[in-house]
């Protein structure tokens, strides 16, 4: 296992975390663990590999997540991803869409602890790497679980600790707990990511009770300060919106790690992005997949609004990326802007 500390991780979030967005984030911090969007078993199985599993060295560390609802898919998902040299791969048990619960993956799989010890031994038989866990700290199944399981509810502490209590037989190297409940009928993604309250004691109380096991905690935080209290109770932090819609966060982020780059700056920022958007623009990629990533770097400062306008994709379509952040770039410096 080779876990380093703290684990401060970018969470996996689909149509955001890819090739660029990551990119975007190695130009700011090359300590934080990276993931993957989610991507189920069977698309690595019967898909375009070098788009579903191809990144760039840079991106290390990074881990892979998977989706799975059997413990063959698991395997062959694992074994194909072995090519490609991932750091880690993590199980999304996390995840409450219909498309995924419907499909008997995601957060729904909590209440299958033992279907997901099969799942966590194949994903160990087929790789020596970092096998983790991504789940919430319980499930509300009502309407997509049948009826006949018994019950529905596995909201309480005690649920959370029976679901580990099995599978921790596999050894998973890593538990990242989203420390609220997903909610599988009535609420969309994006409410079970606000509406269901944020419960980090349960979270705090597992790594008590459990002090061997690795945790990591996931959930609405937003500043170095919540950062430092979590670590006073678990092993690591995990941090999806926050990087995303402010990523100088991760410039902060970087004092976790002393590599000298906390206090690096928007406009060395910009200076790495021109060679990697020239790179895309030799190669004939849409540099707009990059770009549109990076319309929070200015977030609430000065020049917001002159970047998001001077990114727009319109603007985009008319010049180059590289022109336009090399023009950008010249202005702040005359601060222009
Ligand atoms: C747009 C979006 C897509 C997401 N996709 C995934 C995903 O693919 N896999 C997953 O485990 N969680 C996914 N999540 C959940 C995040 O990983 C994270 O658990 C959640 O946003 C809570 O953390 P935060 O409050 O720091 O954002 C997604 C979240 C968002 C906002």
């Amino acid at each position: 296992m080779k876990i380093k500390k703290p684990v401060i991780s970018a969470a996996p979030m689909v149509d955001k975390t890819d090739r660029y967005f990551r990119n975007f984030v190695r130009m700011i911090n090359k300590d934080v663990l990276l993931y993957t969007e989610m991507v189920t078993a069977q698309a690595i199985i019967h898909g375009d590999l070098e788009r579903i599993l191809g990144f760039d060295e840079i991106e290390h560390p990074i881990a892979l997540q998977i989706a799975a609802t059997t413990p063959e898919d698991a395997y062959k998902a694992v074994k194909i991803a072995e090519e490609y040299n991932y750091d880690e791969i993590n199980l999304n048990v996390g995840c409450p869409s219909d498309r995924v619960s419907g499909n008997m993956m995601g957060a729904c799989l909590m209440a299958y602890p033992e279907l997901v010890l099969d799942v966590l031994n194949a994903m160990k038989e087929a790789t020596k790497k970092t096998v983790t866990i991504k789940h919430r700290i319980g499930i509300d199944g009502k309407g997509i679980l049948p009826d006949n399981m018994g019950k529905t509810l596995f909201e309480k502490y005690e649920d959370m600790l029976n679901f580990v209590n099995i599978i921790e037989k596999a050894e998973p190297d890593r538990y990242t707990i989203h420390a609220r409940i997903a909610v599988l009928a009535g609420l969309d993604p994006k409410q079970n990511r606000e509406i269901p309250p944020l419960r980090y004691d349960e979270v705090y109380r597992l790594k008590a009770e459990k002090p061997h096991m690795q945790i990591e905690i996931n959930g609405g935080i937003k500043t170095k300060e919540d950062i430092e209290k979590h670590l006073e109770h678990v092993d690591g932090v995990m941090i999806g919106r926050e990087f995303y819609d402010n990523p100088m966060f991760l410039a902060e982020v970087n004092s976790f790690y002393n590599n000298g780059n906390e206090n690096i700056t928007r406009d060395e920022i910009l200076e790495k992005m021109i060679p990697y958007l020239e790179n895309l623009e030799r190669n004939g990629e849409r540099t707009h997949l990059f770009m549109r990533h990076t319309l929070g770097l200015f977030h609430n400062a000065k020049g917001s609004k002159y970047w998001k306008n001077s990114i727009s994709s319109q603007n985009l379509k008319n010049n180059k990326a590289s022109h336009i952040v090399r023009e950008i770039l010249k202005n702040i410096r005359k601060s222009e802007i």
